[in-house]
């Protein structure tokens, strides 16, 4: 097999992330898979750009930057120049999330699939706005489309769910897919955090998207389940469909209640075959010990998957972070090298 030429578009903590794993995880890549590979090219906005077809010294790109004077190359290209480059065959993609267009990240994703080239992203908002048309021109152009990272980010969730459970019919899908509010909630139960202090602190520690509203008024969550419907369940579904609710109503006052209840105030995002109809929910559920989802702590994320073949299946696990988001990145690739060499039949 020959080794495979990868860009990388988008170098904050995710992106950063997948570079270290592709340095360090190299040989047993090559061992345990045969797969062998080059980093071309990366660009960001902030950093700049390099593009060598020798192969960049990851080491080098990860501590000094892609301007260092140690690395030779073309520089200057912009993100879509690195698409087009002939000599790449995979593209990995760690852009902001805009839920309101597609942002660049939609532009990206349609540009690179459309050449033919294999598109791994942790961007939400492509496959949430646009996932019919995605996944078609990916069909049509025979590439790989994968953004395992954009739910629970490392922890596997919808490979769990499509290579874990195949031939499962799901009767639900529930889980905590936002960290920020999980954190918030918790902060207001076991310290009795005023709602805004909580939110300030999620803020601090990194947690919360730019716009904190992404996460406290369900748009993050909302995406995520519409992927997993579209994925998982194949189920049409877009954001529009899905009964939001943020958790901006809930109160200190509710917390405690919910508490002396021996209960607790979580944002669940469900999805629920009633009568053979799916329907979609995020919002502020009280539930009790019994329920799997309240032993989730802190900025922890997890599903329960409930089919017609191993009943109820919980996984539970970090849903964010730079490490995390880029090894489902390396999870992809490693997936996408599967089909490509048909180690699946
Ligand atoms: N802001 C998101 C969260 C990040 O809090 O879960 C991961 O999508």
């Amino acid at each position: 097999m020959e080794k495979l030429r990868l860009a990388m578009i988008g170098l904050g903590v995710v992106g950063s992330g997948l570079l270290r794993l592709l340095d360090e995880k190299r040989a047993v890549l090559e061992s345990d898979y045969g797969l062998t590979y080059d980093v071309v090219a990366v660009c960001d906005k902030m950093r700049g750009s390099i593009y060598d077809p020798e192969g960049l010294d990851l080491e080098t790109v990860l501590t000094e930057g892609p301007l260092s004077d140690k690395l030779k190359g073309t520089r200057d290209l912009t993100s879509f120049e690195v698409i087009d480059l002939p000599d790449v065959d995979v593209v990995f993609e760690a852009t902001p999330t805009n839920l309101k267009t597609g942002g660049v990240g939609l532009e990206h994703a349609r540009r690179a699939l459309s050449a033919g080239k294999h598109f791994i992203s942790t961007n939400k908002a492509p496959p949430a706005i646009a996932y019919k048309e995605l996944e078609s021109i990916a069909r049509e152009n025979e590439v790989y489309y994968g953004y395992e990272g954009t739910i629970l980010s490392g922890t596997p969730a919808i490979s769990l769910a499509l290579n874990g459970l195949p031939a499962s019919r799901f009767f639900s899908i529930r889980g905590i897919l936002n960290g920020t509010t999980n954190f918030m909630l918790e902060r207001m139960e076991t310290e009795g955090m005023e709602f805004d202090d909580a939110l300030a602190l999620a803020q601090e520690k990194g947690y919360a998207e730019s716009d904190p509203s992404s996460d406290i008024d369900g748009w993050d969550a909302c995406a995520k389940l519409v992927i997993m419907a579209n994925n998982i369940l194949k189920e049409p579904i877009t954001p529009e469909d899905v009964d939001m609710q943020g958790i901006r109503g809930v109160t200190l006052e509710d917390v405690k209640e919910a508490r002396k209840e021996g209960k607790r105030i979580k944002s669940v995002s469900s999805l629920v075959f009633d009568n053979g109809r799916l329907k979609a929910r995020v919002g502020p559920e009280k539930i009790d010990r019994t329920d799997p989802l309240y032993h989730v702590h802190d900025v922890t994320n997890a599903l329960v998957f409930e089919t017609d073949t191993t009943d109820t299946v919980t996984v539970m696990g970090p849903g964010a972070g730079g490490r995390s988001a880029g090894y489902a990145m390396l999870y992809d690739l490693v997936e996408m090298h599967r089909h490509r060499t048909r180690l699946y039949k």
